[in-house]
């Protein structure tokens, strides 16, 4: 078996970065984990953690919002993540409100920690809320980022007590243990997951939802998609005949096309068995395809089996 690649793992901080040092040791710390941190970035040139990250050689980068749009700001920072080839983003303690553009474009890939029990005590001065509310426990949450505030399917949580005495500062303290104890277990598990069938199942579909009028049966044992009224475009497979490779297969525009693919990335594009020679590829899922390539080929396979009036429709 090849070894399976890390996931890519860029992290926003604006202070101290005490996460992202908790990230970092931990992936250091065990040669099997599967995420790696290749870049650490800041809304503030003057964010401690950068220092920290540099000193642990981890490339950097530092751009201050001051004066600039939200979504322009964001594309720097999309730009400067890419650059790194970063798979997926962890916030850290990243205290800049993030665009629609910005979650879009990383939807799916990005993770935030917050310190309360969500979906109790979103947004700042949480541990004073915690405290005013009188609550027993506390703790921190790390969950998906969607454009809500703090909001977001939640992958994990840890509970500390609230003692007597308490301050906003002591519980910040206690919190923080278990932030680190939390973000690398879960961010290890959350890019995991991303290469189950399941998981690249659901990210295909997401895809295949934005083109008209698609529907899906299975077919051999694998959900096969096609356009209402034309043909079919693609077929999901995991593990067909015992192969172990979970793969998209795509009607392309002929063989010419399939062996070209093939021959730029023969580890990720393959000729399907059981298709005929002609029209077919493969993609393989695993191991962080470029998604945009899949959404690409995807609208090509689609408008290729479309029935003319809905082909002809600009999508
Ligand atoms: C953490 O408490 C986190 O929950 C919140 O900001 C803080 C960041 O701390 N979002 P650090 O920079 O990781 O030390």
């Amino acid at each position: 078996m090849p070894e399976r690649a890390k996931a890519r793992v860029g992290v926003l901080i604006s202070g101290r970065g005490s996460n992202m040092a908790a990230l970092l040791y931990a992936s250091r710390l065990d040669p099997a984990c599967p995420y790696e941190i290749v870049v650490v970035g800041s809304n503030d040139p003057d964010a401690a953690g950068l220092k920290l990250a540099a000193a642990e050689a981890i490339p950097t980068f530092a751009h201050s919002h001051k004066g600039m749009k939200r979504a322009e700001f964001d594309a720097i920072i999309t730009r400067e993540l890419e650059a790194a080839g970063v798979t997926h983003i962890a916030l850290a303690g990243y205290m800049r409100l993030l665009s629609a553009e910005f979650v879009t474009h990383w939807q799916g890939r990005c993770l935030n920690i917050h310190p309360s029990l969500l979906p109790k005590h979103k947004g700042l001065h949480t541990h004073q809320a915690v405290l005013d509310a009188g609550e027993a426990e506390t703790g921190c949450t790390i969950h998906i980022v969607t454009p809500e505030l703090d909001d977001g399917p939640i992958l994990g949580q840890a509970r500390i007590a609230v003692l007597p005495g308490d301050t906003p500062e002591t519980l910040a303290v206690r919190v923080q243990y278990a932030e680190h104890q939390l973000y690398p277990r879960v961010l290890a598990d959350f890019v995991s997951a991303a290469d189950r069938p399941e998981a690249l199942l659901t990210r295909v579909r997401g895809l295949i939802q934005n083109l008209p009028a698609t529907a899906d049966k299975l077919s051999h044992g694998m959900p096969a998609f096609f356009v209402e009224g034309g043909k079919f475009f693609a077929y999901f497979t995991h593990d067909h005949h015992h192969d172990g490779v979970t793969a998209l297969l795509l009607k392309v525009s002929g063989q010419d096309e399939a062996a070209m693919l093939i021959e730029q990335d023969p580890e990720r594009f393959f000729r399907p068995k059981y298709f005929g020679p002609a029209g077919w590829v493969g993609v393989v899922l695993t191991d962080g395809p470029d998604w945009g390539m899949i959404e690409a080929l995807l609208t090509a396979a689609w408008r290729l089996c479309a029935p003319k009036r809905l082909a002809m429709l600009p999508i």
